[in-house]
């Protein structure tokens, strides 16, 4: 099991502002994700699940699980017989989850607030772990990816599912105008909060490209890392199996 250390303050602030953030969007959160992704987030997160190779009866975890659309795709894919955790740091955006759960009568979804830093999990419990849209909000990437392969059983996947800046020259000017300029316009006539979507642009350049996210996961013990560039490179999702 990973060495359980005390956290730099850093990471700490990160998160709690990050939890702050979410909890003042979360009751938008689902309308803003449909608006400002055209609604392609539900393919991507089709695709990725796909990519998970579940089958019924697996148990899969769903980390940074938000308002758990992500999660409810993987309750598909493993069943009634099959169990799906979504565990996430915010407990507001977790209420929602498990609002739309009971409404959809999504039993095979368990909920629980914990940080991906340090999941409460035993090592080799789930067949599958995903993180979606979240690996740019958590304080610490490479151990929240570490985690996710500690919890996962050998041959099980760990997915990331993010928005990656694009490689194409000629798609990134687009790119730029939208998510620089127009983003944060088009959240704030939804009622997103608009501190939270500058936040967005600036953590997607902030964050790392496609190479440096497979290196992470190949450091962090993973194998046959892929990369599926989606819509144009503006989202990819990393796939590595744990062996
Ligand atoms: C953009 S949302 C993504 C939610 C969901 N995965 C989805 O696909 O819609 C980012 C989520 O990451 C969560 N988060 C950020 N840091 C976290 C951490 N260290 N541990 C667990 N969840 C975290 C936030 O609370 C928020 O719900």
């Amino acid at each position: 099991m990973a060495e359980r250390k005390e956290r730099p303050r850093s990471e700490r602030a990160k998160e709690q502002y990050v939890e702050r953030l979410f909890a003042s969007i979360a009751a938008r959160y689902d309308l803003l994700n449909s608006v400002i992704s055209f609604n392609r987030h539900k393919s991507w997160r089709r695709f990725a699940v796909k990519a998970a190779g579940l089958a019924p009866g697996n148990m899969a975890l769903d980390v940074a699980a938000g308002t758990g659309d992500f999660s409810f795709e993987l309750a598909g894919a493993v069943g009634g017989s099959g169990e799906v955790v979504a565990l996430d740091l915010c407990p507001p955006m977790i209420e929602i989850g498990r609002r739309k759960a009971a409404r959809r009568g999504a039993a095979n979804v368990r909920w629980t607030v914990g940080n991906a830093a340090d999941l409460p999990f035993r090592a080799e419990t789930f067949d599958c772990a995903v993180i979606g849209f979240a690996l740019r909000n958590v304080a610490n990437v490479q151990r929240t990816i570490e985690e996710m392969t500690r919890v996962v059983k050998r041959g099980g996947r760990v997915i990331s599912l993010e928005i990656i800046r694009p490689t194409s020259r000629l798609f990134r000017p687009l790119w730029a105008v939208y998510f620089n300029g127009l983003l944060p316009g088009i959240a704030g006539i939804f009622g997103g909060k608009r501190e939270a979507y500058t936040y967005l642009p600036e953590s997607v350049k902030r964050f790392y490209s496609r190479q440096e996210l497979s290196q992470i996961m190949l450091d962090a013990g993973l194998t046959d890392v892929r990369v599926h560039a989606l819509t144009m490179g503006v989202v990819c999702a990393h796939v590595g199996v744990k062996l």
